[in-house]
């Protein structure tokens, strides 16, 4: 097994790991290395759909999305598709799958179809770094404080996207979170909030609010809290969704990336109730 560090921050890509072998041995090893290095990226894993699913039901329960419609014969499964001449993708802007769900996503298993020549990379940062650098005053000033996580409803996710389909569901609905959770696995404190899906902390006014949120944001943004993956067909990334931020880049321009599709397969692992 090979595992290169791909920024100072977070993330390692792996070799010597094949992920269509779902025994408990292998899935330990994966396990292991994912809360070490929060996401973890794979190369040349031509899997199928049944073996993605049999990978990520080792962590636990799969989850449904509240408002995409997965794959026919894997319901399981959301295909991720930008129309070659689409500016926008499904995932860009920074945030933390689902957060508005009462039991946010433990894990997210992407596995990449179809990469356009350039353009779409997946940024990730890491949350615990975010908390472990906030300032004294800062922290004292997020102890027991929550905040309300809105799903924006099924606009955000499937009106915005050409290619993204909706399950029927349109009902905006939100969950209170604390601002600073424990990891359930590692017992880290992680900085739970973003830019995304994270609208009022609650019992203050909503001026102090803003004012806590948006600084809030602007730090767990920081460039060296992150990693970038560059795509290649049938590569597989895994990451923990409980302490880290992600966005699919739209750096699709004209002459350079515009002009192709990019499809990827997700699927998504129950977490618990963050606490
Ligand atoms: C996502 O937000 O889950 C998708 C990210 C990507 O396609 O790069």
């Amino acid at each position: 097994m090979e595992i290169n560090l791909i920024s100072g921050a977070l993330g390692a890509e792996v070799k010597g790991i094949d992920l269509k072998d779902s025994t408990s041995e292998n899935w330990d090893k994966i396990n292991q290395l994912m809360l070490e290095h929060k996401v973890l990226f794979f190369r040349e894993q031509k899997i199928s759909s049944q073996e993605q699913i049999d990978l990520a039901k080792k962590f636990g329960p799969l989850e449904m999305h509240a408002y995409v419609k997965g794959l026919p014969e894997y319901p399981e499964i959301i295909r991720i598709k930008k129309g070659a001449n689409e500016k926008h993708q499904w995932g860009e802007t920074w945030h933390t799958d689902v957060s508005y769900n009462p039991k946010p996503t433990k894990v997210i298993i992407l596995r990449s179809r179809k990469i356009p020549p350039v353009g779409g990379d997946t940024m990730f940062s890491n949350m615990e770094l975010a908390y472990e650098t906030l300032d004294q005053n800062m922290k004292k000033r997020l102890e027991g404080k929550k905040a309300i996580h809105s799903s924006l409803g099924a606009a955000a996710f499937v009106d915005k996207y050409e290619e993204m389909h909706g399950n029927g569901n349109i009902d905006e609905y939100s969950n209170v979170h604390p601002i600073v959770r424990a990891h359930p696995e590692t017992g880290n404190k992680i900085l739970f909030v973003n830019s995304m899906y994270t609208k009022k902390i609650l019992d203050i006014s909503d001026e102090e609010s803003d004012e806590i949120l948006n600084k809030l944001f602007l730090h767990q943004e920081r460039l060296d809290f992150t990693c970038r993956f560059k795509w290649t067909e049938n590569a597989v990334a895994i990451w923990d969704n409980r302490c880290t931020l992600h966005q699919g880049l739209t750096d699709f321009f004209p002459g350079r990336g515009l002009g192709h599709e990019r499809i990827m397969d997700r699927i998504a692992i129950q977490g618990d109730r963050p606490v």
